[in-house]
């Protein structure tokens, strides 16, 4: 067979992130007439407490008699945090038997990356550059939800953000909005599939709306700056594309944005996602941000603060019960409309509907806590794990570890954490369903495969006693390569874990240096909640494999990887700093007036003592470290190499209004089939608003054997030339373009296209 016979055309017809949802239906579109009738039935039976009940979301993490007197009552319209099937059937059946309307509840948990099988963390899955692989694991995370009777999940979390400081980047899609979108949407659609009242499905929660990303200093629940030409085109796009994918529900942000807090935000609420983008979910309060709108300083008590939460667009209160507790008054007193709590009430009964809950409102028969584990959705979580990891150093080809049988010291403080590798948000994650890296090469080395020499030579991340350091120094004497899988714990990401300092804590950087003495091949395996700065370790190793928090399945995956029975393929959903002092950076930076100049740098060392202010720098960048980063969005190394030909434009000049078409050839010239993420970039060089140097437009995994070629095109219409103004309009404005494809966000080949 010719090489030839192998080329493949492929086609990727994108839209712009505006409309970039081409979903199976929205759940909550699904005989709209039939359900919105159901409701106004329903709500024309209700009383005013009964309405404030279904408002009302409260915590009920033990049973209690408490929390089910107030079901009883109609007092409440949602628990969250209850996973025993036995009490959610309890307490479904006083809601629905007992209770005065017959409602029944809306289970709500945060299932961010899985269930009981835990997936990688959402930064991690975002690194895989794969969205249908990622919503076939949000699949698998829903079935094992509502297989305990909890029927909603609050994720995806959609937040741009561009700062590995802050410690809920774990839980993000990363810096790039078209990214996040596609992830966000893929998500939904795994969770909520097109059918809520499937008895596999939850529904979905867009959060944290909006900016929350955005936090000041990376600090968590900090205040939130964002001018709107910034809001528009980076932190609302993936909102607005969850509305599109049918998200049964939005949470409001912890934070302040804009002087104004995001749970009392009428513009994002009401202006934006109800009238704009026609939600007809219901929007969730975050864990008592409506309280907390005083601390915020902006409502002088509960009432006020419920009131504001209530007038701008918040339908139902987590935990905290300020407008629960205050409408009625309120309502008699003439400040808030009746018809405005009868819409938020009908938003929430609309979802439950939708659910199938007054059909179905129990835990399927049977159902146990935790729920089985099943083979399919391990597989998945196994293989996600596998695809996220971002192999980003490979001096002399160390990985693959071909040796016919490798003599494999295994060293480091995540080498058996079984916890740690769960990362954030693993509620019901169990650490004694892990398997560890030290347990999967100890399966290897059953059959024959390996040998090991394990000594963990710190106890954990943050360890600083070197008592074990002489141990594992003996361990990478016996070996051949040394594996060291190092990083951060996992509560040291996640919200509320921030961190200014981001290298390797405790006695880590010590430890790689102390192994360099058995002048083995060091390979360096990060297992982290997000970037970290590596510069102390990185001239040290041989290889890095960043590994994020990889879940259940960690091991395996990366035995699978090391030994390359998986080919590398992931990508960096976030770019890694050199230093702490460079963030935010990131890849769709504006250009400025004096972009950095490479010729204008010169190395602090080498700038003599009484320099003058004007002798060294003179464009944009800083004198110690230098423009760029460590490693850029999109970078990632695979165990063979591909060839890239030129793009080429099926129309280089573009009448305003008209689609074109670009390709480029992408071909397998290594050894081993292997997979690439071919990513389509675009500049727009003068607009009436400066634009990003680079946007990422589009982009797919493509799966190529050794010799295979394939052509990707993807269409660049208009949608996709226009951006968003400062009020959320598309401008469609002539000019020139870069047009720009390649395997990350620094290495690509470009061409110009022109817009008359
Ligand atoms: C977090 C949310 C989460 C909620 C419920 C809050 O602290 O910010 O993301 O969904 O708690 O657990």
């Amino acid at each position: 067979m010719s090489e030839n016979s192998f080329a493949q055309d492929r086609i990727k017809c994108l839209r712009a992130l505006a409309a970039l949802p081409e979903t199976e239906g929205s759940p909550l579109q699904t005989s709209v007439a039939d359900i919105e009738t159901k409701v106004a039935t329903l709500l024309s039976e209700m009383d005013i407490g009964a309405k404030l009940g279904q408002i009302y979301q409260i915590s009920a993490s033990h049973q209690n008699e408490k929390v089910e007197e107030q079901v009883r009552q109609g007092r409440v319209g949602s628990i969250l945090n209850q996973i025993d099937p036995n009490w959610i059937r309890e307490l479904q059946r006083i809601a629905v038997e007992e209770s005065p309307d017959r409602i029944p509840l809306i289970v709500g948990r945060d299932v961010i990356h899985g269930f009981r099988t835990i997936a990688p963390i959402p930064l991690a899955l975002s690194a895989t550059w794969n969205p249908e692989l990622v919503k076939a694991v949000s699949a698998g995370a829903a079935a094992e939800t509502r297989a305990v009777g909890v029927n909603w999940t609050f994720a995806p979390m959609i937040d741009v953000t561009r700062d590995p400081r802050w410690g809920r980047v774990a839980e993000s899609p990363g810096e790039d909005p078209f990214l996040t979108a596609v992830m966000g949407q893929a998500m939904i659609q795994g969770f909520q599939g097109d059918d809520l009242a499937a008895p596999d499905r939850v529904a979905a929660c867009a959060k944290h709306f909006a900016g929350y990303g955005a936090s000041e200093g990376g600090r968590d629940y900090n205040t939130a700056w964002i001018p709107e030409q910034q809001l528009w085109e980076t932190h609302l796009p993936s909102f607005q594309v969850a509305v599109e994918a049918g998200v049964a529900t939005f949470m409001s942000g912890f934070n302040d944005l804009n002087g104004v807090p995001a749970t009392g935000n009428a513009f994002l609420l009401d202006e934006v996602l109800r009238h704009r983008w026609g939600f007809n979910g219901f929007v969730v309060s975050d864990w008592k941000s409506v309280e907390e709108m005083i601390a915020h300083g902006i409502a002088a008590d509960r009432a006020e603060a419920g009131l504001l939460a209530a007038r701008a667009g918040v339908d139902m209160e987590m935990v905290s019960s300020c407008a629960p507790d205050h409408l009625e008054r309120l309502i008699e007193e003439g400040e808030f409309p009746l018809e405005r709590l009868d819409c938020m009430v009908a938003n929430i009964l609309r979802v439950k509907f939708a659910l199938g809950l007054f059909e179905q409102p129990y835990p399927p028969e049977g159902a146990v806590y935790p729920p089985a584990m099943d083979e399919r959705v391990s597989e998945l979580a196994r293989q996600a794990a596998a695809e996220s990891f971002v192999l980003l150093k490979n001096e002399g080809s160390v990985l693959p570890l071909c040796a016919a049988r490798p003599k494999i010291a295994l060293i480091g403080p995540l080498a058996d954490a079984p916890a740690d590798q769960l990362g954030t948000w693993s509620l019901d994650g169990r650490p004694e369903d892990s398997v560890t890296p030290l347990a999967a090469f100890r399966e290897r080395e059953k059959k024959g495969a390996v040998e090991l020499h394990y000594a963990p030579g710190l106890a954990y991340s943050r360890d600083t006693n070197e008592a074990g350091f002489a141990e594992a120094l003996a361990a990478a004497n016996e070996a051949d390569v040394v594996v060291f899988v190092g990083g951060e714990e996992a509560f040291l990401s996640g919200e509320a874990h921030s961190r200014a300092y981001l290298n390797l804590p405790g006695a880590q950087e010590a430890l790689i240096q102390k192994l360099k003495e058995s002048g083995k091949p060091l390979v360096l395996v990060v297992m982290a909640g997000r970037p970290l700065v590596l510069e102390a370790v990185l001239p040290q190793v041989d290889a890095l494999l960043y590994a994020w928090h990889p879940g259940t399945f960690a091991g395996p995956a990366l035995a699978d990887v090391l030994c390359g029975n998986v080919v590398p393929s992931g990508k960096l959903p976030i770019t890694f700093p050199k230093a702490e002092g460079q963030i935010p950076i990131f890849h769709g930076r504006r250009n400025t007036g004096r972009p950095f100049n490479p010729q204008h740098w010169v190395p602090l060392d080498q700038v003599p003592p009484g320099s003058s202010q004007t002798s060294v720098g003179g464009s944009s960048y800083c004198l110690d470290v230098g423009d760029t980063p460590r490693f850029v969005f999109g970078e990632g190394l695979s165990y063979t190499r591909f060839e890239w030909s030129a793009p080429a434009l099926s129309r280089s000049t573009l009448p305003l209004g008209e689609s074109t078409e670009v390709s480029v050839v992408v071909k397998n010239i290594g050894q081993c089939t292997g997979s690439e993420v071919v990513q389509l970039y675009l500049r727009d060089i003068a607009a009436s608003v400066t634009r990003p140097i680079s946007e990422l437009k589009g982009f797919e995994k493509i799966s190529l054997a050794p010799g295979e070629s394939c052509t990707m095109r993807f269409e660049l219409s208009p949608e996709m030339l226009s951006f968003p103004d400062a009020t959320g309009s598309a401008r469609l404005e002539p000019g020139e373009f870069t047009v720009s494809v390649g395997s990350n966000s620094r290495d690509v080949q470009s061409v110009r296209l022109m817009l008359e």
